[in-house]
């Protein structure tokens, strides 16, 4: 089978949610154009696909903008070919393989030692084809990298860490991504800071989703960033992060600033915004930075404000134990 985007382990993804959030906006909001501000998975986007004419998509993380474009993008691709490519990638016996930048940094760690070696064989593979693909076609092939690493890591889904004290199996397959049809409909991708993208930014209604602890997404998915932008950089600490790069401020104590200038410079008629009462928590860093009230004061001031709430058991690596989890979705009439 190949993967849908929903197919990939995502702190926070709203998944399973979506049809819930969507059947809100569709109730409250009305528009043609809409904007997933931090778009994480992209599924709230691919959601709204078919009810917009014009679709934002923006996260500022590498990985997340190439899945995107493997999806989404506009361009035409040639499925024999990528299938081709696939076959020859699975083809690969890791012992004829030498020694590569994944399987020294990742080896027995991240992945087995044979998968690591094929991985950063197929990375290099997929620059070494140049010209042999278009824009499209690279992109699908390393969303379709991402994706089967995500099914071969040993890990509990991000990357803050791997599992120890077992021996690692070989499991990676290359399976391709099923890119999507946009066919008359626009969808524009961008990687920028949110608040930065706000500046310039008109659309009907803006979907927010940021992170509301300090559990860094650049951190938490920097092997998957790495493989993406694949400068091959040395890597540091137990957990063989690079250097820290697009740390983001909502995950810091002045997220309540930042959120509220976030939402004062927003120029559109409908804010919807996802949030979960997380802050209760017992582990630090799953506490929230911005509390409901402050939340609801900020929104409060752009518009009619509306609630609502739903129960929802997240996706957690287990620190963190919530017998009264709810998730909300404020929706803002702005200026009314
Ligand atoms: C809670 S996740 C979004 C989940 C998404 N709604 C989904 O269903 O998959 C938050 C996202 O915000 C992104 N992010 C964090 N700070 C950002 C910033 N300042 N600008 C843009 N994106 C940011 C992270 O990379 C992460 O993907």
């Amino acid at each position: 089978m190949n993967y849908n985007i929903w197919n990939r382990r995502y702190t926070g993804s709203k998944y399973k949610l979506s049809e819930w959030i969507t059947s809100l906006i569709e109730n409250n909001c009305v528009g043609t154009s809409f904007c997933d501000m931090f778009a994480g998975t992209g599924i709230m986007s691919y959601a709204m696909l078919n009810k917009m004419k014009k679709i934002y998509i923006n996260d500022f993380l590498y990985s997340n903008e190439v899945i995107y474009k493997a999806f989404f993008d506009n361009e035409p691709y040639d499925i024999d070919k990528l299938g081709k490519i696939k076959s020859r990638f699975n083809d690969i016996k890791a012992d004829t393989l030498r020694e590569n930048y994944c399987s020294k940094w990742y080896g027995n760690k991240f992945f087995s030692y044979n998968d690591a070696k094929k991985i950063g064989y197929i990375r290099e593979q997929i620059d070494l084809l140049g010209d042999v693909l278009n824009k499209k076609e690279r992109n699908i092939l390393i969303a379709s990298l991402l994706y089967s690493i995500d099914k071969s890591a040993n890990t509990v889904g991000h990357y803050d860490a791997y599992i120890k004290g077992k021996i690692v199996e070989d499991k990676f397959i290359f399976k391709l991504i099923r890119p999507y049809s946009i066919e008359d409909r626009d969808v524009i991708i961008t990687r920028k800071d949110a608040n930065e993208y706000a500046k310039k930014l008109k659309c009907d209604i803006v979907y927010i989703d940021p992170p509301y602890n300090s559990r860094q997404y650049s951190r938490f998915y920097h092997v998957l960033e790495n493989i993406t932008s694949w400068n091959k950089p040395n890597l540091y600490g137990e957990a063989l992060k690079p250097k820290p790069e697009n740390m983001s401020e909502y995950c810091r104590s002045n997220a309540p600033l930042v959120f509220k200038n976030l939402i004062d410079t927003l120029d559109c008629r409908y804010i919807v915004v996802s949030y979960n009462n997380t802050y209760k928590s017992k582990s630090s860093s799953s506490r929230n930075k911005i509390t409901f009230e402050e939340l609801e004061n900020i929104l409060r001031n752009k518009g009619t404000m509306k609630v609502f709430s739903k129960s929802h058991q997240y996706f957690n690596a287990g620190k963190t134990d919530f017998n009264d989890h709810k998730e909300f979705v404020f929706i803002v009439k702005v200026g009314v």
